[in-house]
């Protein structure tokens, strides 16, 4: 039996030779749904452009704070320079101002090179660090001459951003009030009751804390209010952090102390206080009384003929004891000469704000004990000592990677000055915004 032949002409002949002027299967689909998707698209468009709608042009979700205006694209897109319509610092003043950055700077970038749109809902003052490093990588002032103040390379906050300016320099803290901390922090310190171990905390808050200090009393000095928030402490001070425990009395017969002040406050206090005294107990004039045991030896006085003469026996001590032993032990005190010239004490000068380049809040760091920043308060024995942490600590924390605090520039610092803000009314109405 003669089996089917299959030659190759006889296999030709199957073949339609017409095949690719019909289409079959997906590339059938293929041109239909292009046909129809383009159709639509095209639709859409035309929609939007008859309803007078932006959004096939736009380019991204507008940033949370834009959102109201975020379909009012000629409030930012104002200059038709040719086909698109570029975005201009001018349109971005017309709301709000943006004031330089520093009289030295060299020329000013665009706002939107720095504050980026169209991406999403993050915030537009989240500045990349390029925007600051194009000029602090290898930062130049304007004056050729005199080179720029602060360190000229710094383009990003892991790998060269320069150590802390006080510690960087040796610095020492300029406070003149002697103070140390090892001594107050050391367990069972003597208190009035009994004895104590002190917190951080029973001297430094950050201002508009209304709790009872354990160790003196309430008081709202102007200077704790003029902090601006509660970012920073608020600086020690006798009343509320000192005067339970150190007080200043300046006499046996009396039980209170003298008022926290300068020095010649303090000696008309005493004078009245001592004055008064004799007036009502005349009886004690003609006494000398028993040598301090806190002072240096005197010679034992002769007995006082009348009230002045008692009076100013008694001022002498009192003297000698507050000048040369109480306001001695936290202050440094100069004694000028002449007959009647008290001791002059030394300006305070408690510093706080130690990086004023910078900005920091100590509420955001609320959940860490204070002694992971600032290990060495425990032991230090001196005031000059400087106890504010250096770069490596917040390096634990604030580096570039996931599961980190942000580490970009603008964490930790403003770029506009604005203490040179311009106010502006752009004078919308509600309408206008909302329609
Ligand atoms: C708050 C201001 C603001 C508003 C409102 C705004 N934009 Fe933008 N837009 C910008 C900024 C800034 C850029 C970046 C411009 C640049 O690079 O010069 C931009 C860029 C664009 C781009 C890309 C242009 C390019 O050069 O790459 C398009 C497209 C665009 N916007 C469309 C729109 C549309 C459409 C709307 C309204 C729905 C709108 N924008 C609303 C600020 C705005
Ligand atoms: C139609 C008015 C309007 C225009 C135009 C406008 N803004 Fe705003 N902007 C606002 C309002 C309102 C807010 C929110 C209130 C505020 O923070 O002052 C805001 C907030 C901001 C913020 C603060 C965001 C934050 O993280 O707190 C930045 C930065 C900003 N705008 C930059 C720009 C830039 C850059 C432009 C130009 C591209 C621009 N704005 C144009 C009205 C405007
Ligand atoms: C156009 C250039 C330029 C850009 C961009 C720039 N800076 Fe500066 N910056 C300067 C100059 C100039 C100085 C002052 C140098 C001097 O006084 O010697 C300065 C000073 C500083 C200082 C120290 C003085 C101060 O005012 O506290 C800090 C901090 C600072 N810039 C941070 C930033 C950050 C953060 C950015 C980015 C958001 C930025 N800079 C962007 C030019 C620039
Ligand atoms: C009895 C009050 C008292 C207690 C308690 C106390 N301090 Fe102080 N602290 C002071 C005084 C006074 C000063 C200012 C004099 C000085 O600089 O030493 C000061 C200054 C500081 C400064 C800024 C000065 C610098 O040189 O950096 C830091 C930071 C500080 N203390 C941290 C602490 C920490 C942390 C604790 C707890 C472990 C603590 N203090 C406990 C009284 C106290
Ligand atoms: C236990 C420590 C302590 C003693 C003792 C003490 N002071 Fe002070 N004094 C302070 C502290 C802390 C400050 C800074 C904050 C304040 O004003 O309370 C200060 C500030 C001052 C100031 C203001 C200094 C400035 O910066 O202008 C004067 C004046 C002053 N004391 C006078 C006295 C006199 C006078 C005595 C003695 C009768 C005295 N003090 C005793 C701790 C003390
Ligand atoms: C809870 C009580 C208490 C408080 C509050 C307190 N002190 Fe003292 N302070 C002491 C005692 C007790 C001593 C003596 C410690 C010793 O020598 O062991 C002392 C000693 C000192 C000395 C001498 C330190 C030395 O080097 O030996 C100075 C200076 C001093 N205090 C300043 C202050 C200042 C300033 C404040 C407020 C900011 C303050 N103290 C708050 C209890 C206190
Ligand atoms: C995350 C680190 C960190 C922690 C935690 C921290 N501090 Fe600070 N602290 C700082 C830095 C940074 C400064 C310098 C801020 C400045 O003045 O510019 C500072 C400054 C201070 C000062 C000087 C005054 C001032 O505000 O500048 C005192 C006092 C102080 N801290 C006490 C404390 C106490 C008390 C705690 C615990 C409740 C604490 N700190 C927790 C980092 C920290
Ligand atoms: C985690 C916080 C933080 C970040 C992020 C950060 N800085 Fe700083 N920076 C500081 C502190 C704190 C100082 C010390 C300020 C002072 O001494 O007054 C400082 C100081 C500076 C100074 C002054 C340097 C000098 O000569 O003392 C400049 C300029 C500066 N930073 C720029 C930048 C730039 C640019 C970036 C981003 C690449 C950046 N910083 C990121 C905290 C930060
Ligand atoms: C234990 C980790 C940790 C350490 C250490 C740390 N930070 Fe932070 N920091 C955070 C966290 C978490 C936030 C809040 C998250 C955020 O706002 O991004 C924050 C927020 C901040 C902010 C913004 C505060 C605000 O206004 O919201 C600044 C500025 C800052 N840190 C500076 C510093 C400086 C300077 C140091 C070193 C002295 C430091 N941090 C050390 C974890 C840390
Ligand atoms: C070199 C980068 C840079 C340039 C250029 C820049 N900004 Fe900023 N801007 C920042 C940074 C960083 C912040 C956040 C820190 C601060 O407040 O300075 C900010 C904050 C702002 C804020 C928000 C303040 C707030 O409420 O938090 C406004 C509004 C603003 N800029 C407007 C402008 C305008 C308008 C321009 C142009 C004239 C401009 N910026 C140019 C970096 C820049």
């Amino acid at each position: 039996m003669a089996g089917r032949t299959r030659t190759t002409k006889k296999l030709a002949q199957r073949i339609d030779l017409d095949y690719f002027k019909t289409l079959q299967g997906i590339p059938r689909w293929r041109r239909i749904l292009s046909v129809v998707f383009t159709l639509l698209g095209l639709g859409w468009l035309g929609w939007h452009g008859l309803r007078g709608s932006p959004t096939p042009y736009n380019a991204g979700p507008i940033a949370r704070q834009h959102a109201l205006i975020g379909h009012k694209c000629a409030a930012c897109h104002v200059s038709s320079a040719g086909f698109q319509r570029t975005v201009t610092d001018n349109a971005c003043v017309a709301c709000h101002d943006g004031p330089i950055h520093h009289a030295e700077q060299t020329f000013s970038p665009a706002c939107s090179e720095c504050h980026v749109e169209h991406k999403g809902v993050m915030r537009v003052a989240s500045t990349s660090d390029r925007a600051c490093a194009q000029c602090h990588a290898d930062l130049a002032a304007k004056d050729k001459n005199t080179p720029p103040r602060f360190v000229a390379e710094i383009s990003n906050f892991d790998r060269n951003h320069p150590e802390f300016a006080p510690l960087r320099s040796g610095q020492r803290d300029p406070g003149t009030i002697k103070f140390n901390h090892q001594v107050h922090l050391k367990k069972e310190l003597r208190a009035p009751q009994g004895t104590v171990q002190l917190k951080c905390a029973d001297c430094h808050r950050p201002p508009g804390f209304e709790e009872a200090w354990p160790f003196g009393e309430l008081e709202i000095t102007p200077a704790t209010f003029s902090l601006p928030s509660r970012a920073y402490m608020s600086p020690v001070n006798y009343r509320e952090h000192c005067s339970a425990c150190h007080t200043l009395q300046f006499d046996r017969r009396f039980r209170e102390s003298v008022p926290h002040k300068e020095p010649r406050v303090v000696y008309d206090f005493v004078v009245k206080k001592l004055t008064e005294y004799i007036v009502a107990h005349p009886d004690q004039i003609h006494t000398v009384d028993e040598p301090d045991k806190r002072l240096p030896t005197r010679p034992v006085p002769p007995i006082p003929r009348n009230a002045e003469e008692w009076v100013a026996q008694r001022l002498a001590d009192a003297q000698l004891l507050l000048w040369r032993k109480a306001c001695k032990e936290c202050h440094a005190l100069s004694y000028p000469q002449g007959p009647d010239s008290l001791p002059v004490v030394a300006k305070a000068a408690i510093t706080t704000r130690w990086l004023p380049h910078a900005s920091f809040d100590h509420e955001a760091h609320q959940l860490l004990a204070c002694a992971s920043c600032h290990a060495r308060a425990a032991t230090s024995k001196e005031t000059s000592d400087i106890l504010i942490p250096g770069i490596q600590v917040c390096r634990e924390c604030h580096r570039s990677g996931g599961n980190s605090a942000e580490a970009r520039c603008f964490e930790c610092h403003t770029y506009h000055d604005w203490s040179k803000e311009k106010h502006v009314n752009a004078g919308y109405t509600v309408p206008q915004l909302v329609e």
